[in-house]
């Protein structure tokens, strides 16, 4: 997997889950959300999908992104499958998807949007078709835009239950429909999302612009000055100048940040037009940075991959950082429980009361476990 949906972290963080809300502690584990900001055209949608590792994001030249779009992954166990009569196993039932018409679809994923509750897309290009739709029934189709975000879920047994927000780029002068302060409201509408300080930035620069013109990364410092929470990412290093590269910002010679940038190179605008897979881009983009003179000798700390590794990291930090606070939760929690089993006495409970104990006992050892760094998913992982 190449994508922010790491399997080892999706199994840590369902395991973490499932022994939490058995002793009724609600989302424990609040992910951080990971937004994008940068100029219009520099990559932001694309770098989102990349790290989604599907496509299903209107991309493409001039203002494309004109709402922000809220993307809630929300992770699901798959559905177990039935067994017919016929011994043929088949998924859950729907109606609305036929596999036959439809090579993309899978009964486990599918997003839903908050505008249309209930309908259930199977197929990411219709996905993206409505964001477009969606996007113009408020925006027009002139390039006006509006701070009415999108908000669509994904559900899948593959994801991390985390929030992503594709935002419009920052741009200055305004075209066709757009309102004269256009830059004064796409720069609040980056601003509301950005300041959570729950909020991962990925501060998305073109390589063939100048870093010190980067709007991108100028409105991420004004959030987050000490660089805590902004990923510098370079897209576009396929377009650079012949002799040119990035070695120096990756070096920190440049505008220095803590965490770094990532270059990464996405799909082009014919690639978008030749509906090129993400798996022959990332591919393209591994050869691309192994090929280059420039980045040969780096190549691990080039791309999507290496990109989508930062982030796990980040997350699997948060992880870590909460634990200890959610402990007095879980031991009050387990305080109380223990003491409402005790005042309803055995003779109330009967038989039943082993059971309930033993849930407690498996649960407080596998908690443990997690804290004192024996779940071999966390402690394995160097911050
Ligand atoms: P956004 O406006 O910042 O969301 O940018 P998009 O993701 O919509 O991309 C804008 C245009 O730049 C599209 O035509 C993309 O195909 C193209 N693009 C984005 N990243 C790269 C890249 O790394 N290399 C190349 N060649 N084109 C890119
Ligand atoms: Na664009
Ligand atoms: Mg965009």
């Amino acid at each position: 997997a190449i994508n922010v949906n790491d399997p080892g972290l999706i199994t840590l963080v369902n395991k973490l889950q499932d022994v939490f809300t058995t002793v009724g502690v609600q989302n424990p584990i609040d992910l951080p959300q990971i937004a994008v900001v940068g100029s219009q055209s520099s990559g932001k949608s694309s770098v989102l999908e990349n790290i989604v590792g599907r496509d299903f994001l209107p991309r493409g030249t001039g203002i494309v992104t004109r709402r922000p779009l809220i993307l809630q992954l929300i992770n699901r166990p798959p559905a177990i499958p039935k067994i017919e009569t016929n011994g043929e196993p088949v998924g859950e039932a729907d109606e609305t998807v036929s596999k036959a018409d439809d090579k993309e679809a899978n009964v486990d994923e599918w997003g839903e949007f908050l505008h249309i509750p209930g309908q259930k897309f199977h197929d990411f290009g219709k996905i993206r078709d409505e964001i477009v739709r969606e996007t113009e029934s408020k925006t027009g189709r002139n390039g006006g835009i509006s701070p009415a975000p999108i908000n669509l879920r994904i559900y899948s047994p593959n994801v991390l239950t985390l929030t992503l927000v594709d935002l419009p780029g920052l741009t200055k002068v305004p075209v066709g429909d757009q309102p004269r302060d256009i830059e004064r409201q796409i720069r609040e509408m980056v601003l509301k999302q950005i300041s959570k300080t729950n909020a991962i930035i990925l501060a998305v620069t073109a390589a063939n612009t100048d870093l010190a013109n980067s709007d991108g990364l100028k409105l991420a410092r004004e959030v987050d000055p000490e660089g805590q929470r902004t990923i510098g990412v370079l897209t576009k290093v396929d377009l650079m100048d012949e002799g040119t590269d990035v070695v120096d910002i990756l070096a920190g010679r440049i505008i220095p940040l803590r965490l770094g940038y990532v270059p990464v190179v996405n799909r082009g605008q014919r690639d978008i037009e030749n509906k090129k897979a993400i798996s022959y881009a990332l591919e393209h983009e591994r050869q691309f940075f192994e090929q280059h003179k420039a980045y040969r000798s780096k190549a691990a700390y080039c791309g999507t991959p290496y990109l989508a590794r930062k982030l796990n990291l980040i997350l699997m930090m948060h992880i870590k950082q909460t634990l200890p606070d959610i402990k007095a939760r879980i031991a009050s929690s387990l305080q109380k429980y223990s003491a409402e089993l005790a005042s309803l006495g055995d003779s109330l409970l009967g038989n039943n009361s082993n059971v309930v104990l033993n849930m407690i006992t498996e649960f407080s050892n596998e908690y443990r476990a997690v804290l004192e760094g024996k779940n071999t998913e966390l402690s394995s992982i160097e911050l």
